[in-house]
């Protein structure tokens, strides 16, 4: 190959900019020019007034300064459109257009389907996993994960200090989608007494116990790492509960909030408990070493694929180790959560 293109879409991930850096850098120096498309796969649609809006030549300089800093400098958007076949046919036809013979889809798993449509149509195409989230199957690690969890370490902590202050429990909601690894990551890093994950089901009940048992060994606060997609594997009557308290009544049991839950476990347990969401701060800040190494190695691993025409796989990392996976295959989810890691968190509290 010549020419190829990079793209980085869905989710923001901090390591972005660090993999489109190695995809240009390595691109470059194995004689290939890039074509970097903006805003995801409607860059590669190229429905701006002006195609500068749309896409750019990248050079060495294109990248300098970028390895530290997150967010995507190429810009990322979900793109509906490209669900359907005209529109993945169209972006073929503007890829052949500017002789861009392959495409780098930095992304989670939404990238990976719209990568495996360009793939199913016979277009040359390596997904990069870009995505806080860590939730493919495939790879040890996604970029963008451990410095999320980093953040939310730097958060909990900041929590533990004035929750001690109070003698509160407090609930803190990480982000993650349908996975509760950067739940699981986060509760272990910070000694926190529970963790609630998509993967498990779980009780307010429950929550409410954990911090009466917590406050009889005299603990001075109590930390319940709660991922956000949780919140559809509660398996309690909250409406019930609700009824039974008074305090409880304006409750909306449809749209449960942290806040919320936080009440219902200060209700039951009779011990003050308030909630904090980390939100996006988890999508931002500076690269950790660990994402800028995972990044610049699998965005150098991409190029070099495409290079010797190698292309329909994912690029992942297992057991240190650089790995590919056919595209379609590496759009799994994790599904099931680290049972040694959770019982670590269990006896370690
Ligand atoms: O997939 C990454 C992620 O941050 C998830 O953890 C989160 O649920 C989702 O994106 C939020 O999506 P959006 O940025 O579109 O609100």
């Amino acid at each position: 190959m010549k020419r190829i293109g990079v793209l980085t879409s869905g989710g923001d991930a901090p390591g972005m900019n660090a993999t489109i850096r190695a995809v240009v850098r390595a691109a470059l120096k194995n004689e290939m020019s890039v074509v970097g498309f903006k805003r995801g796969y409607n860059g590669v649609l190229m429905t701006s007034k002006e195609q500068t809006d749309d896409f750019t030549m990248m050079t060495s300089r294109s990248v300098s300064d970028k390895i530290h800093r997150g967010g995507t400098f190429l810009m990322t958007a979900r793109c509906l459109e490209f669900k359907e076949r005209p529109y993945q046919e169209k972006a073929i036809s503007n890829l052949k257009l500017l002789g861009v013979e392959g495409l780098v889809c930095i992304g989670g798993d939404g990238t990976f389907h719209g990568a495996n449509a360009l793939k199913q149509l016979g277009y040359p195409v390596i997904g990069v996993p870009g995505t806080i989230d860590n939730d493919l199957a495939y790879t040890e690690s996604t970029i963008g994960f451990d410095t999320a969890l980093n953040t939310a370490i730097e958060c909990v902590n900041k929590i533990r200090e004035t929750s001690d202050s109070h003698e509160r429990a407090s609930i803190i909601t990480v982000m993650g989608r349908n996975c509760g690894d950067i739940a699981i990551h986060t509760a272990l890093a910070c000694g926190a007494e529970v963790v609630i994950i998509p993967e498990k089901p779980w009780t307010v009940e429950e929550l409410a116990d954990q911090v009466r048992w917590g406050v009889m060994k005299g603990k001075r606060s109590m930390i319940m790492v709660f991922a956000e997609g949780a919140i559809h594997s509660l398996k309690s009557d909250v409406a019930a509960i609700c009824k039974k308290h008074d305090s409880l009544s304006d409750i909306s049991v449809d749209h449960l909030t942290s806040s919320q839950i936080a009440r219902i476990i200060e209700t039951l347990s009779g011990h003050e408990t308030r909630a904090t969401v980390l939100g996006y701060t988890q999508r931002g800040g500076s690269p950790t070493a660990a994402d800028r190494i995972l990044a610049s190695r699998l965005g150098a691993y991409a190029s070099t694929l495409l290079r010797d025409d190698i292309s329909g796989v994912a690029v992942g990392v297992r057991g240190g180790s650089l790995i590919t996976e056919p595209i379609e295959e590496a759009m799994n989810g994790r599904g099931t959560a680290n049972e040694e890691l959770l019982a670590l968190i269990d006896e370690l509290s």
